[in-house]
């Protein structure tokens, strides 16, 4: 999704602004560019390429862009196809230059008012009619911030946009609304970006902005209007991540650290959270014992990889707690006519805490009688989290990959912490045995990963199949659809996953020599039920790839792969049994030579419907 990256400094700001798109290229992008005024010549230089950052920073060592202000841009089409007219920054009368993240609705009306008024626009984006809109302010006589101020007022949509005015060099606005945007404070230097990660180089101390805050910003100042106009206050905040976190140390692939990161996160998330064999109930919010007390029903609400954590969570709660869960799409939810049953908990997942259809859910939800808002997060200053209730962090750290694993993974541990707060008050027993297993998943995770080399293997069965099919059953069935979607992700081969009773409705026709058939079978009372399906799948010529435990009794044979997985609590098998999964996609996707944390049309945080 796009990236918003600005400065204002005492120093040349190009090579920052340079750096700072490198951070945010994991978030999926088609093109970059750069505006920056020139200190000597007082003109707006700007450059863009289609392509990667690396294509502009060539560009750049032909035609710097030196200055002491700028902005610049990682954009992924929404209005207008990927080329460099489209790209960011869009410029009005070489004067006003905007980045824009985020959609404006109404454009097509702006455009036609804007062109009556003889503006010519150079592009198909939505963005440009802000330039414009400013500009058309400027000349009016209004101030910069006036200027945009009026703009924003005749805007429908979402946005994050960052604006500089070639006749006032020692301004930078920045203004938000519905898209993340933060700023990063230097000393004597001040910085904008639509993720912290992009000036981690620069500072580690970010103020991050509200809904429809305008911030003006030079470089001593940083002086912010709230949606109403008033001026606030907000405190810069120290980030808490390693300034390594977006570095890719000895792996050669992001994904591949993130999955090889989750012993730690797993210790991570449970660091703090549990006691004594119980788990603390405060980490979700001061006024979380009160809010669980009152909660007979479960709501979860995601998108993606955080969706699939969600249908674990649904057997998990249905089975632990006894209360009923529900599990939907937030594009989905956010659309229909709901009805909230009475004490229902709401529930939303995301890694980021920024995508656009939970966060919309969330929103529609609050319209309604919902017992309270708690959002599982992996993203401390984001939008869900600021705005409900009671939040809990996943601690996963920075995932940089678009195929989410270590989010995934974490969000099932503090899935897990909330059923049993939930269970404890339906009589759920054993909460220290749980607590115990919980405390167990780091090493097992440690011992799934040492079969990497075995996986490595297994994949090369795929590299030239168009198809696979995988299976599962009871919350190894979520595990499964997350399998196939990690698959389809980055190596580009279709997958589905089926619950294996689903075979012969349907699947099984397709099952031939050419159809791998991934089957994911702890064995937990469904076992039984799913090698009957195996054999199924055996005696019609499919292959199958199983990963299971010791008690598993089946024989590897030319037409069947096991892998062995240590024997685990039946509770926690989806937990661990991700693990192999995502392992199995990533060697795929290798040996296909595919860009496996960038994948084609794929972006890590979906801010657009
Ligand atoms: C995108 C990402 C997925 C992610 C989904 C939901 O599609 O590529 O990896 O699962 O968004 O994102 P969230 O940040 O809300 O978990």
């Amino acid at each position: 999704m796009c990236g918003i990256v600005g400065a204002i400094a005492g120093r040349n700001i190009s090579a920052i602004l340079l750096e700072g798109l490198k951070r945010l290229e994991y978030r999926g992008y088609d093109s970059a560019g750069m505006a920056v005024l020139n200190g000597e010549t007082g003109q707006l230089d700007c450059l863009k390429r289609v392509g990667k950052v690396a294509q502009l920073e060539a560009a750049l060592a032909g035609s710097p862009l030196p200055g002491h202000l700028g902005i610049a841009h990682t954009r992924w089409a929404t209005h207008g196809k990927a080329e460099q007219r489209n790209a960011h920054p869009h410029l009005s009368a070489e004067r006003i230059a905007v980045v824009h993240n985020g959609i404006i609705e109404n454009y097509t009306a702006l455009k036609e008012e804007l062109s009556a008024d003889g503006y010519e626009f150079l592009s198909d984006t939505d963005t440009e009619v802000v330039t414009h809109l400013i500009h058309r302010e400027v000349m009016a006589g209004k101030g910069l911030k006036e200027a945009l101020q009026i703009s924003l007022t005749r805007l429908d949509g979402a946005y994050a946009l960052a604006v500089i005015d070639q006749q006032q060099p020692d301004l930078l606005l920045a203004t938000r609304m519905g898209s993340p945007l933060v700023i990063g404070v230097g000393v004597e230097e001040n910085f904008i970006a639509s993720d912290p990660l992009a000036l981690l180089q620069v500072t580690d101390r970010f103020i991050y902005l509200e809904e429809g805050d305008l911030a003006v910003i030079s470089c001593t100042e940083v002086n912010i209007e709230n949606a109403a106009g008033d001026i606030v206050q907000r405190e810069a905040q120290r980030f808490e991540h390693g300034h390594d976190a977006a570095d890719k140390g000895e792996y050669r692939h992001y994904m591949l650290k993130e999955i090889y990161e989750q012993p730690q996160v797993i210790r991570n998330v449970l660091e703090g959270r549990i006691h004594h064999g119980h788990v603390l109930e405060q980490v979700f919010g001061s006024d979380a014992s009160a809010v669980f007390d009152q909660v007979k029903a479960v709501q979860i609400v995601a998108c993606g990889t955080s969706y699939n954590a969600g249908v674990v969570a649904r057997y998990w709660i249905e089975k632990l707690v006894g209360i009923p869960c529900m599990v939907e799409v937030a594009s989905e939810f956010r659309y229909r006519k709901t009805v909230c049953m009475p004490g229902t908990l709401f529930i939303t997942l995301s890694q980021s805490g920024e995508t656009a259809d939970t966060l919309s859910a969330l929103r529609e939800a609050k319209e309604q009688d919902y017992v309270a808002f708690l959002s599982i997060c992996n993203v401390a200053g984001s939008s869900l989290v600021r705005e409900s209730d009671l939040a809990i962090m996943t601690n996963a750290g920075p995932e940089i990959g678009v195929a989410s694993t270590k989010a995934f993974t974490s969000q099932l541990v503090v899935l897990m912490l909330t059923t049993l707060v939930l269970g404890r008050r339906y009589g759920l027993e054993g909460e220290a045995d749980f607590v115990a297993q919980l405390e167990q998943l780091a090493g097992l995770t440690e011992q799934v990963l040492t079969l990497d080399s075995q996986i490595q293997k297994m994949a090369e069965h795929f590299v030239d199949k168009h198809h696979a099919l995988f299976l599962g059953r009871g919350t190894i069935y979520p595990v499964a659809v997350e399998g196939a979607l990690k698959l389809k992700e980055i190596s580009y081969i279709h997958a589905e996953a089926y619950p294996a009773g689903e075979l012969k409705h349907g699947p099984l026709a397709l099952v031939d020599e050419d159809m791998p058939v991934v089957a994911v079978a702890p064995n937990n009372s469904l076992l039984e039920k799913l090698q009957a399906n195996l054999e199924e799948v055996r005696a019609r010529g499919g292959k199958l790839f199983l990963f299971a435990d010791s008690k598993a009794q089946v024989k590897p044979g030319d037409d069947l792969e096991l892998i062995t997985l240590p024997d685990v609590p039946t509770v926690m098998a989806p937990i661990i049994y991700s693990i192999p999964l995502q392992l199995l996609a990533y060697y795929v996707a290798v040996l296909k030579g595919t860009d496996v944390d960038q994948p084609r049309n794929l972006a890590k945080s979906v801010t657009v419907e």
